[in-house]
């Protein structure tokens, strides 16, 4: 068991990664709070997770609003006593990537959801990591901010959005070292989930034209590599960004 008595927090968390990810660290035995703004599927994954209801906790939780973050955070630490890991992962894709038509109001969303929620979400936990000098932070980026995103891929609010995440990224990764947290990223090519489910079907033949390893990535392969970054196994790794796109991009 790699993360045995491990509590992990992983936002955005009823969906395509978010529930891979819940899969694997349970399989590892951690406990995991799976924060998410969807309350209906939040309903539906309780039920599913009904006879792990002592491993898997279903929570409502806005990354994009600090003091509910808090509030949410807080409150785990009062019923688990720490958050050990905090998978960053919530993320909103607008369904129209045309920059010049989109309202100004779109761009604030996907800042404030993709990265002003990722360092919400950092900056709630660190204090109790810090006492502890131990922690993981994960943060999902995307492929999108080397390769500039692809069609149908979100445009400009998301690929700088996920650019940002990396230099938050290496920020807190300075930050939070010398407290023994280590603070990594990882940029997931496009994978099929429902973020992706209106417009990754149809490009699929020729974006894998583009991919050494001749398919798209699994939700499975994001959650494996999130709990490589979770483990013993990466405790002298952080500030990196690991591209997890079978070669898409290459840096
Ligand atoms: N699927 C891909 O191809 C791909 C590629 C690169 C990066 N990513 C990133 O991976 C992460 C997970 O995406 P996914 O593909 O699993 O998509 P998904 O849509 O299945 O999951 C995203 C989840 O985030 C939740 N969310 C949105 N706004 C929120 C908020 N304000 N507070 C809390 N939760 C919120 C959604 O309800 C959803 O459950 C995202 O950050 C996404 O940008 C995805």
């Amino acid at each position: 068991m790699r993360l045995a008595s491990q509590i992990a927090l992983i936002t955005g968390g009823s969906g395509g990664f978010g529930q891979a990810t819940c899969q694997r660290f349970i399989e590892e035995g951690s406990t995991v709070i799976l924060a998410d703004i969807d309350e209906e599927k939040l309903a539906e994954l309780a039920l599913q997770y009904r006879d792990k209801s002592n491993q898997v906790k279903c929570m409502t939780f806005d990354v994009s609003d600090f003091e509910k973050v808090e509030l949410g955070v807080n409150g785990i630490i009062a019923e688990y006593g720490k958050i050990d890991i905090l998978v960053n992962n919530a993320g909103y894709l607008p369904k129209n990537d045309h920059w010049l038509e989109n309202p100004i109001e779109d761009w604030h969303k996907v800042i404030n959801v993709n990265l002003s929620g990722e360092f919400y979400c950092a900056r709630a936990v660190a204090n109790q990591m810090i006492e502890r000098r131990e922690g993981r932070i994960i943060n999902i980026s995307s492929s999108a901010f080397r390769h500039g995103g692809v069609p149908g891929g979100g445009g400009v609010s998301y690929t700088a959005s996920k650019a940002g995440v990396v230099g938050l990224t290496r920020s807190l990764a300075k930050a939070l070292g010398p407290y023994n947290i280590t603070v990594n990223a990882i940029a997931p090519g496009p994978t099929l989930t429902p973020m992706t489910e209106n417009w990754l079907p149809q490009s699929e033949d020729k974006l894998t034209e583009s991919i050494p390893l001749g398919r798209l990535g699994t939700p499975a392969d994001i959650a494996n590599a999130a709990l490589f970054l979770a483990s013993k196994d990466a405790s002298f790794i952080t500030g990196a960004c690991l591209d997890v796109n079978g070669g898409f991009t290459m840096s």
